[in-house]
């Protein structure tokens, strides 16, 4: 199955960049189409203009109404006939309209082994240093369908990753997202190929 493809990123954009290049050196037959951020310095949206893709910066500085926002972001991926949505280091909750406009759709990158450091105010590094505080021996990446519990949704596929003695949030955290990129690009490929059913 051809996807189209709509990233929500907040930050740097390296899962969705590894996304990206799979798209074009045909690793997968998806589409991107594109790429809405909360951030307008985000290096996500720079990543969407060097890739022409169209981009949004839809956040709470361009709608004050939080119901605006969430109509704004559906029909932002409505307009470019999105079929899945890729959340690749998205800060913010969706809102109500896009989650039932692209129910069962909306994908998520979490970098932990879920349900063990989720939830609400554990992201990025916050994740890692938690990880690490825990004197856990493996952590490593899940990717779950999105719904309205935060980071609880069924998940779809999980990777583990070892954690050492010597390491510190930021050496883990490198570690981690070496496996999340591999592991977004072969989930949507699985997804592609009807392996993985949303
Ligand atoms: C990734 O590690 C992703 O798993 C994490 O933010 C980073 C974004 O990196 N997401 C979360 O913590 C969501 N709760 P990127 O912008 O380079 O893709």
């Amino acid at each position: 199955m051809e996807l189209r493809l709509g990233f929500l990123a907040s930050h740097n954009g390296s899962n969705m960049q590894a996304i990206i290049d799979a798209c074009k050196n045909k690793t997968l037959k998806s589409k991107p189409c594109v790429v809405i951020s909360n951030n307008s310095k985000s290096g996500a949206i720079e990543r969407a203009k060097k890739e022409n893709i169209p981009y949004y910066h839809l956040s709470s500085s361009t709608h004050s109404s939080e119901e605006e926002l969430d109509k704004a972001i559906r029909d932002a991926l409505k307009s470019q006939n999105v079929n899945l949505v890729i959340l690749a280091g998205y800060m913010k909750r969706l809102g109500p309209h896009t989650l039932k406009e692209f129910n069962n759709r909306v994908l998520n990158i979490h970098p932990a082994l879920l349900p063990k450091y989720g939830g609400e105010g554990m992201y990025g590094i916050l994740v890692h240093e938690a990880v690490i505080k825990a004197k856990e021996k493996k952590s490593g990446v899940t990717i779950h369908i999105v719904n309205s519990e935060y980071d609880r949704g069924p998940v779809i596929n999980q990777v583990e990753v070892p954690v050492y003695e010597n390491d510190s949030a930021e050496t883990l955290a490198q570690r981690v997202l070496t496996v999340e990129h591999q592991t977004y690009v072969e989930t949507i490929k699985k997804i592609e190929e009807e392996k993985i059913k949303l």
